[in-house]
């Protein structure tokens, strides 16, 4: 299967074909389930909309997608809309992350939920695989890294070490990294669950992922290594298309993308990517009664999210999502020709579409006015611009204006 462009009639022949393919709650008799359509005196099925909107049928039918769908068997009762969210994992994984062959994955709720799979798969691996104890397994990421990995950190009972980078140009201190690799393994840490970031939510920066391998590998330590593109994998991709943070850096083990962000898909569009052999150390198996294995954090989760991920991605091919990317670049050239003029100091990772200011540019008056997000709320550093699709020249100018 190829990433394809499809026209809305084929879009909705598919999801409604897939849609009957599940069971249908109106006419079927299935007596055994926790679950139907949606309430019916709340949200009619008969209203005549529905016909041509294959997202909100989707809705008012309520598949689930509990458990994971790329291997082994899954809930029978939803098959049809099964294999959308398969398609969705092929084409992230395969034509935007550039792998070869079969991966592992699952929509989830979210970012957040999507990393902290990552390390709790790794947490597992290192336990099941080399015998190791919780105390001597630790994530290290970039203080740049999202708090979720401090929330994975708090929640899987392991260790997290933030790496500090560089003020300016937001790279690691690879200084830094080796002086906290030292001090972990004098405090007996021997395996690293490591995060390498694909567009950080400040500062829109990238990590090299390799600083961390090679540092790894020459010290002689276990470690996995997990790209967060929650932010930047629907954008990265697509405006860096030679890059080290998809499947075809060896080193690469999973990646989060979240498509409830720059794919403007609704929300609990997290997704989880790993490669193959892995997915099962986050397996429970005393989940018994869902047809298949359940190796998610989830549980029950709306299959709705898979259809609306699918049909973005099918509306705009991969041509039409590059374009989409391209127009935001182009607004952000616009914004930096801008702020270079007013010799304001900024950053932006090269052909991003996040500019983060710094704060002594800004009067907090007017960072609050255009809905500016600073770093911190108590003594901001930096507060950053997001150039999203409703974000237009015309809506930059007054800020610009007042700058000046
Ligand atoms: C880089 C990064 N990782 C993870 C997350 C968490 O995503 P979510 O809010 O979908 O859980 C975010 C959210 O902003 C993010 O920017």
């Amino acid at each position: 299967m190829k990433w394809k462009k499809l026209s809305s009639e084929d879009i909705k022949s598919k999801i409604f074909g897939a849609l009957d393919n599940n069971v249908n709650f109106y006419d079927e008799n299935i007596l055994g389930v926790p679950a139907s359509h949606l309430d019916g005196k709340v949200f009619q099925s008969d209203v005549p909309f529905l016909k041509d909107a294959p997202y909100l049928s989707t809705l008012v039918r309520n598949p689930n997608h509990i458990g994971l769908h790329t291997s082994g068997s899954s809930e029978s009762f939803f098959k049809g809309t099964h294999e959308i969210e398969k398609e969705v994992i092929k084409i992230c994984s395969n034509d935007i992350l550039k792998g070869e062959g079969e991966y592992d994955g699952y929509i989830a709720s979210g970012g957040t939920e999507a990393n902290m799979q990552a390390i709790w798969i790794y947490r597992n691996y290192f336990i099941e695989k080399f015998a190791a104890d919780i105390n001597q397994i630790c994530i290290i990421c970039s203080e740049d890294s999202h708090y979720s990995m401090n929330k994975a950190a708090n929640i899987l009972n392991i260790g997290i070490r933030r790496i500090k980078v560089d003020n300016n140009k937001r790279t690691i201190d690879e200084q830094d990294l080796k002086a906290n690799i030292y001090e972990a393994s004098q405090k007996g840490i021997k395996y690293f669950i490591v995060i390498a970031n694909m567009m950080t939510t400040m500062f829109g920066s990238v990590d090299n992922p390799d600083i961390y391998s090679n540092l790894l590998k020459e010290s002689g330590y276990e470690y996995k290594l997990h790209i967060d593109g929650a932010y930047g994998g629907f954008f990265y991709p697509f405006s860096q298309p030679e890059n080290k943070l998809n499947f075809s850096n060896l080193n690469v083990d999973s990646i989060t993308l979240d498509a409830h962000k720059m794919a403007q898909a609704p929300y609990g569009t997290g997704i989880f990517l790993c490669r193959k052999g892995l997915i099962q150390f986050a397996s429970t198996r005393e989940a018994s009664y869902v047809e298949g294995e359940d190796n998610t954090i989830v549980g029950s989760r709306s299959g709705a999210n898979a259809i609306a991920v699918w049909m973005i991605l099918s509306t705009y091919g991969p041509n039409g999502y590059f374009e989409k990317i391209l127009v935001l670049q182009n607004r952000t050239d616009w914004l930096c020709s801008k702020l270079d003029k007013l010799s304001i100091d900024y950053f932006r990772e090269k052909k991003s579409n996040i500019v983060t200011i710094k704060a002594e540019h800004l009067k907090p008056e007017l960072a609050n006015k255009y809905g500016l997000v600073p770093d911190n709320h108590v003594n901001p550093k930096w507060y950053k611009i997001v150039i999203m699709d409703h974000v237009l020249i015309e809506s930059l100018e007054p800020l610009v204006n007042e700058l000046l």
